[in-house]
C-alpha cells in the first residue's frame, strides 16, 4: 500500500497535479527540533527546473507542518506534511489520455483502478510524490545525525547514459534528443552491527523494498553486486579485522547474512531512462484501436538520475531509522 516501515512509519498520499502532495509519519520519538529551514536544502536539491536535463516544471515545495511539531519539536504524535501544487498544466494530459505512454504508468493504472484514477501529471504515479519521501528523509536523517553514535547518509551519482563523467552522459541526451538512465550511488557511516533479520526482514530486503518506492528505479546493488559472480572467493571475502567486526575490504557492502556488519553500507541502484522521452514513439490508441506515432507533451525530466540522490538518501535514512528502532537504538524522548 502506501505506508511503509514499523515503527518510524510513513504513509505518503497525493496525486501530481492534486491539490496537493504529503506525507504522514508516525512513531517519530519526541523532542526532535524541527523547523522550516531544517527542509529546504534537501527539497531545493530534488527540484526539477534548477540544472540541466530536468523538468522545467517549477514549484516552490514549501513544507506545510499540519500535526506533530509544536514549539519548534517533534511531540511524539503523527507529524504530516503538506505541499501544495501550484504549477500544474493539466490540458497536457487530457489530450493524451487515450494514447497511454509507453514506459509509463498510464495503461496499469487504468486496468487497476478501471479509469478512476488521477491521471493527470501521472498522478499517484507521479515522481512529484518525491518531494513527500525527501520530506520523511529529511527528519529520518536529523533523527540518525542526533543519536549517541550518529549516522549519517550521503548519496551521488556515478554514471549517466553510461559515462563516468554525467556532463557528458547528459550531453548525448542532449544530441540525441532523447532520454537517458544512470547509476545512483548511498553510502552509510556509523550504522551499528546487528540491523536486520536473517531470511525475509534482511536489510537488504527492507532497503529494497523501499528503494522500489521511487518510480523509475531498475535495479539495486550491494557491494560488489553483480561483480560478485565473476569473482574468487578468497578474492572477494572480507578479511575480519578487529573484534568489531571491521574488515579490509568491504565486498560486501556492510550487510552479510542479512544483518548490518557494522562497516559502511554501500549499494547502488539503477535509474531508467525517461519514459516521456521528446523522441517520437508508437503505441495504441485506446480510442481508434490502432498503433500509431505519437511524441510526448508536457515538461519532463531528460535524466531523472540527477533528481535521484537525495530521494534514495530518504528512503534509505526512513528505512535505517525504523531498523534503528526495531533494535532500541533509538530512545522515545530526545535529550535536549
Ligand atoms: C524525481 C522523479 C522525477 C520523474 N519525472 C518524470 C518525468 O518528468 N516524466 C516521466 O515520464 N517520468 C518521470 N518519472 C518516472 C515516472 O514516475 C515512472 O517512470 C512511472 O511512474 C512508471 O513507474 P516505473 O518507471 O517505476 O515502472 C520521475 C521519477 C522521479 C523519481
Amino acid at each position: 500500500m502506501n505506508s511503509f516501515g514499523r515503527i518510524f512509519r510513513i504513509t505518503i498520499f497525493g496525486e501530481s497535479h492534486g491539490e496537493s502532495v504529503g506525507v504522514n509519519i508516525d512513531g517519530c520519538p519526541a523532542g526532535l527540533p524541527l523547523q522550516t529551514e531544517d527542509f529546504l536544502q534537501d527539497l531545493e536539491r530534488r527540484k526539477g527546473g534548477m540544472q540541466k536535463g530536468t523538468t522545467p516544471r517549477k514549484e516552490d515545495d514549501l513544507p506545510f507542518f499540519k500535526s506533530g511539531i509544536f514549539n519548534g519539536f517533534t511531540t511524539g504524535a503523527p507529524i504530516t506534511i503538506l505541499f501544495e501544487n501550484n504549477n500544474t498544466r493539466s490540458a497536457d494530459y487530457a489530450k493524451q489520455r487515450a494514447v497511454p505512454r509507453p514506459g509509463h504508468a498510464d495503461l496499469v493504472a487504468s486496468q487497476k483502478f478501471g479509469g478512476f484514477e488521477d491521471y493527470r501529471g501521472g498522478g499517484h504515479f507521479s515522481g512529484r510524490l518525491t518531494v513527500a519521501l525527501v520530506a520523511a528523509g529529511v527528519i529520518a536523517k536529523k533523527l540518525l545525525s542526533s543519536l549517541e553514535s550518529p549516522v549519517s547518509v550521503q548519496s551521488g551519482i556515478t554514471e549517466i547514459g553510461g559515462e563516468p563523467d554525467p556532463e557528458k552522459g547528459l550531453e548525448k541526451a542532449i544530441q540525441a534528443k532523447d532520454s537517458v538512465g544512470g547509476i545512483v550511488e548511498c553510502k552509510v557511516k556509523g550504522l551499528p552491527a546487528g540491523l536486520g533479520e536473517p531470511f525475509f526482514d534482511s536489510a537488504e530486503s527492507v532497503l529494497s523494498h523501499a528503494v522500489f518506492a521511487i518510480p523509475a528505479i531498475r535495479g539495486i546493488e550491494f557491494g560488489t553486486g553483480f561483480a560478485a559472480a565473476r569473482m574468487f572467493g578468497a578474492e572477494h571475502n572480507d578479511a575480519i579485522e578487529n573484534q568489531a567486526g571491521l574488515t579490509r575490504t568491504n565486498h560486501a557492502g556492510g550487510i552479510v547474512g542479512g544483518i548490518t556488519n557494522g562497516n559502511e553500507l554501500v549499494f547502488r541502484i539503477a535509474v531508467k531512462p525517461t519514459s516521456s522521452t521528446p523522441k517520437e514513439q508508437q503505441t495504441l490508441n485506446l480510442e481508434t484501436g490502432a498503433v500509431e506515432s505519437f511524441s510526448v507533451k508536457g515538461r519532463h525530466d531528460l535524466c531523472i538520475a540527477l533528481r535521484v540522490p537525495v530521494v534514495l538518501e530518504a528512503v534509505t535514512a526512513f528505512t535505517l531509522a525504523d531498523l534503528l528502532m526495531l533494535e532500541r537504538h533509538v530512545p522515545r524522548i530526545l535529550k535536549r
